[in-house]
């Protein structure tokens, strides 16, 4: 891998590259599109980790989309705090009765953020509702929790990247790593 300014300090490995991340959204894009093909598709983003995902699933997909993001507060996952605490900090702008609605997500963890915004968003009479998330860690899964649509799982690790974070830094990077937040 070629150095870059951008990777952080703990980073232990690649473990997607650039071209490996965009070549799988290109699939689960073409599977998309083909399920919801003649309808038009509500992108729902969970902010701030999906929007790298959400967009370049965007512009995989070829069938009309409308967006809109919506904001939680989640506690737990690799914090200290109990797990399964999540609220709503920033609702969407939209209704989504009887749209097709995609939930996007970077990652499904605990499922707990996944199970509450579900339930939720089930509670707003969509005509259909469905998830797609880059990364799918089932090993830490504490509810379970449907994932209609998945581009990697990956191992119980820390992982950084294309919309991932530690303390808010490294989302922008466009492949995916594996680091250790002791050594950042
Ligand atoms: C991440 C991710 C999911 C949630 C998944 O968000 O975007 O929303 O955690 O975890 P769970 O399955 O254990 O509930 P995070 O709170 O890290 O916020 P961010 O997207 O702003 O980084």
């Amino acid at each position: 891998m070629t150095p870059s300014p951008l990777s952080p300090p703990g980073l232990e490995r690649v473990l997607f590259t650039e071209e490996q991340v965009a070549a799988r959204i290109r699939e689960v894009a073409a599977a998309i599109s083909e399920k919801y093909r003649g309808r038009d598709l509500k992108l729902i983003g969970v902010l701030k980790g999906s929007v790298f995902f959400l967009t370049a699933l965007a512009r995989a997909l070829d069938i009309p989309v409308k967006i809109d993001f919506l904001a939680i507060s989640s506690f737990g996952g690799y914090s200290a705090s109990p797990p399964g605490m999540v609220r709503i900090a920033k609702d969407l702008d939209e209704p989504i009765q009887d749209e097709d609605v995609l939930l996007v997500e970077d990652i499904v963890d605990t499922g707990f953020t996944t199970r509450y915004l579900l339930q939720t968003l089930a509670g707003r009479s969509p005509r259909s509702l469905a998830i797609c998330t880059l990364l799918d860690r089932t090993s830490r899964r504490i509810v379970q929790v449907p994932v209609d649509f998945r581009c990697f799982e990956i191992p119980d690790r820390f992982v950084v990247g294309f919309g991932l974070d530690h303390k808010q830094l490294y989302r922008n990077l466009g492949y995916i790593g594996v680091m250790n937040p002791d050594k950042s």
